[in-house]
């Protein structure tokens, strides 16, 4: 059960982390979940959460759609982004355009939907910026250098969020590798042998999208009240 209370923005709530955020809060708390496909988060709207089909590539359109959201619904207490995307190829295959929209909705959006958040007229005093980052912004692996990089820089924005937005505070949190969608998209490369090498690496057992909900309710609640600018791992120990 979730403590969550007041207005929550999931952005990226159609699957996995995201889907699993909104479902959480949505017994306590008032949900606003934004991602492209709308039929997936019609879904949500069954448990009660209003939903925001929208692209978050669309940096001009960020501004407009959460004005929007706090007209109908009210100022946020919390802002979980959740939105990602994950592009597994070799530094020399890179096309501009693939390197270009990982940036924008993996550390740009965030940093447009962090902006909007700083203002008195969109959260409260007490809100939370919370954003998922990953263990490769630590450990970036071949293959994934934009995403490491990429999500090296959303931690940043993280920590200086915690220092300019006081009172609010700004988390995140930083997963190991997840069984979601976005690796389902990768099964040449995340195979059974792939989940055994981690296995074996990993002392706490590899982590679980509830488990990182799990650390996100966590950040969220009153008893965080004194932890900003915090990035809290959860991969099983897998990097240790
Ligand atoms: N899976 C892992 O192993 C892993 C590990 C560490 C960190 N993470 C991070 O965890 C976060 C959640 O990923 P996940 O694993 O839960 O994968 P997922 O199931 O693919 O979820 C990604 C979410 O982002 C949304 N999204 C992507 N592009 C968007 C856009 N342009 N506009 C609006 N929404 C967009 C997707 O919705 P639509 O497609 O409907 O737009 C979806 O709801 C990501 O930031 C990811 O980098 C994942």
């Amino acid at each position: 059960m979730s403590e969550a209370r007041g207005h929550i923005l999931v952005v990226g709530a159609s699957s996995g982390v995201g889907r699993a955020v909104a479902e959480r809060f949505a017994p306590t708390a008032q949900v606003t979940a934004v991602a492209r496909r709308a039929d997936r988060l019609a879904e949500l709207a069954a448990a009660g959460v209003a939903t925001v089909a929208a692209d978050v590539a669309d940096l001009a359109g960020i501004g407009g759609l959460i004005q929007g959201i706090v007209a109908e619904r009210g100022l946020l207490t919390g802002l979980i982004y959740c939105a990602g995307l994950q592009v597994i190829k070799p530094m020399r295959a890179l096309a501009v355009d693939e390197v270009e929209r990982l940036y924008r909705v993996n550390l740009v959006a965030p940093t447009v939907f962090a902006s909007a958040f700083a203002s008195a007229r969109v959260s409260t005093r007490d809100g939370v910026f919370c954003a998922v980052s990953s263990v490769a912004a630590q450990r970036p692996e071949p293959a994934i250098v934009p995403y490491a990089a990429s999500k090296a820089g959303l931690d940043a924005l993280i920590k200086g969020l915690a220092r300019e937005l006081a009172p609010r505070r700004a988390v995140g949190v930083a997963p190991g590798w997840l069984d979601t969608e976005m690796t389902q998209a990768q099964g040449r490369v995340y195979t059974a042998e792939f989940r055994e090498a981690l296995e074996k690496r990993s002392p706490a057992g590899i982590a679980t999208v509830e488990s990182v909900v799990d650390a996100i309710t966590f950040l969220l609640s009153p008893q965080a009240r004194h932890v900003t600018g915090e990035i809290l791992r959860v991969d099983g120990g897998a990097t240790l």
